[in-house]
């Protein structure tokens, strides 16, 4: 799988089965209260808590103070119940005292502008200020609770990255500029990256370059690209300094929680993914977009590519609603355990809840969790005890891997590059065009593996191109070199359109991949959003014309309408054995699916046996034995020839299993 892998196992938090936890924030509780919930917590059958994630201030409440106590009492009364500790280090939210002595801690937005202290994370990746104090306090909770037997894992900061990724003060200017100077050597090498001579952008010392700070224009491309990948790789920085820190004084393995979800996009987390002990991502529903299971689908698949096709952590997920979208949508019944053992499917050992107790007080009291408002006496904590003992039923899971014979291509520098300003459509979104392929391809009923475009992609059958529009030529060339081998390649529009300084590839479009697909772009040609093209086929698609000459491949199918009538709009090149397909516009969800269908079909992958848009069937496989599962999304009963051992109701299924609507099934198959 990709290249990168984690170093250690998610089988050593929890010694048996998966992993069943929560965030605690015990700071926001008083004792009586930790007691009834240690008892809660039993009930459930919570294996593995959180604590101490936004507890600076608690622990050292003024400049050279430090007190320990609460958080030894909650360490010690969680391991007096057998209760594993999942460690945080508390650097995410910095205490008053310190911003209001140290103020150059706080981050500058582009226009110049310094953030104020009061909401969290405010402090800037590059501050030496920030690195000193946050490494002491890592230093102390190291020093002191390093061997503590209730710790099972280290959890660095929390969400880094999530409000204070981009920081463009002073002193990240700095910074960036030493980064340059690594990247690039000579300032010749970073004004030929950038092309410079456009507009006299050109540099002749380092000292005048800046982050991209507000303009009364457009920044420079490259510029911005670049300031994504330094500000990814300082963060990480702090994550390392942590770590470290970490590393000499216990055994416990270390992580931080991903963030890969729709409106988070500025950590580059494939060079993230070697750092982390064990790859844990926080994943929430986002009910803004069009189909928010398709997308948590992708955020598994992605994690477990992260995670190098190991198992991975769920860290954070809500038991109902969220608090920071503007409708926040409760889970209906029956609908977290489905999804939980969603997650589980697509190769996660365990899930894990923000959080325990619902807040009374500070600005996510309105957040679902574990224990609502409410108390116990509700059907959301009734769910939760029975997801926990649901959690007990699966736990020969555990180390089980999911295989795929699809790869689908995702980067994160083609989607800061796209989604840049000046493109020929502001409507044309990176990750919307990610999304919509990785939905055909669900609804093709494949199992996919979502890789780096650096992955070995020896493995994979179908290799699957959306929208990837900044690519190496190792890359352009491992998906030719696949495609000789045999496989099948689906690239969608705006690939392969420039190379990793986002300069345009000469001689038409797609460049990268133009000899592959045996086609020739001349022009682009986008249309409104609100207008819908035909196709020859009777097919649909939006977005995006553009002239395509076929230059050896064989037209499927052609734009009836609009702007490009005539062109073609679906082409298949035979390359050998194998063949690359191309789609030059944004499909319709059916006609995409119905095409990804043929494709599939074309590849030799076989989908799995019932398996659709809304129900999902993945096997995962352990030395012993394999599991299928099936995930039925939708209103309708369905049916699948499966024998062996039922987990979830714990009945033998001879041929004949119906997953009722909404439900989720999983089967230790019976091998011939
Ligand atoms: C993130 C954070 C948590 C909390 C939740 C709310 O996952 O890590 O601290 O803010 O979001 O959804």
């Amino acid at each position: 799988m990709p290249t990168s892998a984690p170093r250690r196992d998610v089988r050593e938090l929890t010694h048996e089965g998966l992993v069943f936890g929560c965030d605690y924030n015990s700071e926001q509780w008083p004792r009586e209260t930790w007691h009834e919930d240690v008892v809660l917590m039993r009930e459930a059958g919570i294996t593995l808590v959180a604590v101490n994630i936004f507890g600076w201030a608690t622990l050292n409440p003024a400049e050279g103070v430090w007190d320990f106590s609460l958080l030894d009492e909650i360490l010690d009364l969680l391991h007096a119940n057998q209760i594993a500790v999942n460690l945080g280090t508390a650097t995410a939210s910095t205490p008053a005292w310190l911003t209001t002595a140290y103020p150059e801690v706080l981050p500058v937005a582009a226009d110049g502008t310094r953030r104020f202290p009061g909401g969290r994370q405010a402090w800037c990746p590059s501050s030496p200020v920030y690195r000193e104090r946050s490494k002491e306090l890592v230093t102390r909770i190291a020093d002191r609770y390093g061997s503590h037997p209730a710790v099972a894992l280290w959890h660095v900061s929390n969400e880094l990255g999530c409000h204070n990724a981009l920081c463009y003060c002073d002193v990240s200017a700095t910074a960036f500029r030493e980064w340059l100077k690594e990247r690039y050597v000579t300032i010749d090498a970073l004004n030929t990256a950038w092309g410079t001579t456009f507009w006299s952008q050109r540099y002749g010392e380092w000292d005048e370059i800046l982050p991209p700070r507000a303009t009364i224009s457009t920044t420079n491309p490259g510029q911005e690209l670049d300031f994504h990948r330094f500000s990814s790789d300082a963060l990480l920085d702090q994550y390392r300094a942590e770590a470290e820190v970490i590393r000499t004084r216990s055994e416990a393995p270390v992580t931080t929680n991903f963030m890969v979800a729709a409106h988070i996009r500025n950590l580059d987390y494939w060079s993230w993914a070697s750092d982390m002990d064990v790859v844990a991502n926080d994943h929430y529903l986002d009910h803004r977009l069009a189909d928010p299971v398709v997308e948590m689908g992708f955020s598994s698949d992605l994690s477990r590519g992260l995670a190098g096709g190991k198992p991975w952590l769920l860290m954070e997920t809500a038991v109902g609603a969220v608090n920071w979208q503007p409708l926040n949508v409760a889970r209906v019944p029956g609908e977290l355990q489905r999804q939980m053992v969603a997650h589980i499917a697509h190769g996660a050992d365990g899930v894990c809840f923000f959080q325990w107790r619902a807040s009374t007080q500070g600005s996510e009291k309105f957040h679902s969790a574990l224990v609502p408002h409410a108390g116990t006496d509700t059907r959301a904590w009734r769910e939760v005890v029975a997801l926990g003992s649901t959690m007990k039923d699966l736990a020969e899971l555990q180390g089980t891997v999911v295989k795929a014979e699809v790869a689908l291509l995702f980067g994160w520098d083609s989607w800061w590059a796209a989604d840049a300003d000046n493109h020929p459509s502001s409507e044309v979104r990176y990750l919307e065009q990610v999304h919509a392929t990785y939905a055909a391809l669900r609804a093709s009923g494949v199992t996919v593996d979502v890789v780096s475009p650096d992955a070995d992609l020896s493995p994979y059958r179908l290799i699957v191109v959306p929208a990837l529009y900044s690519v190496t030529d190792a890359t352009a060339a491992a998906v030719a070199d696949a495609v000789a081998m045999g496989a099948t390649a689906f690239v969608t529009f705006f690939s392969g359109i420039v190379d990793e300084n986002d300069r345009v590839r000469l001689g038409g479009y797609p460049g990268a991949f133009r000899g592959l697909l045996g086609v020739l772009v001349e022009e682009f040609s986008p249309v409104p959003a609100d207008v819908t093209l035909a196709l020859t086929s009777g097919g649909k698609a939006r977005l995006w014309t553009e002239y395509v000459r076929a230059e050896g491949a064989e037209v499927i199918d052609r734009f009836e309408d609009g702007p490009v009538a005539g062109s073609p709009v679906v082409t298949r090149n035979q390359v050998g054995s194998g063949a690359a397909w191309y789609a030059a516009s944004a499909l319709e969800p059916e006609t995409l699916a119905a095409l990804m269908s043929r494709v599939v079909e074309d590849s030799g992958v076989i989908p799995m046996p019932a398996a659709g848009p809304e129900v999902e069937v993945v096997r995962r496989v352990g030395v012993d034995a394999s599991y299928l599962f099936v995930i039925n999304h939708s209103l309708k009963d369905v049916s699948v020839d499966v024998s062996g051992m039922e987990l979830v109701q714990r009945r033998e299924v001879d041929g004949d299993l119906t997953v009722p609507a909404g439900t989720a099934r999983v089967v230790r198959e019976e091998t011939a």
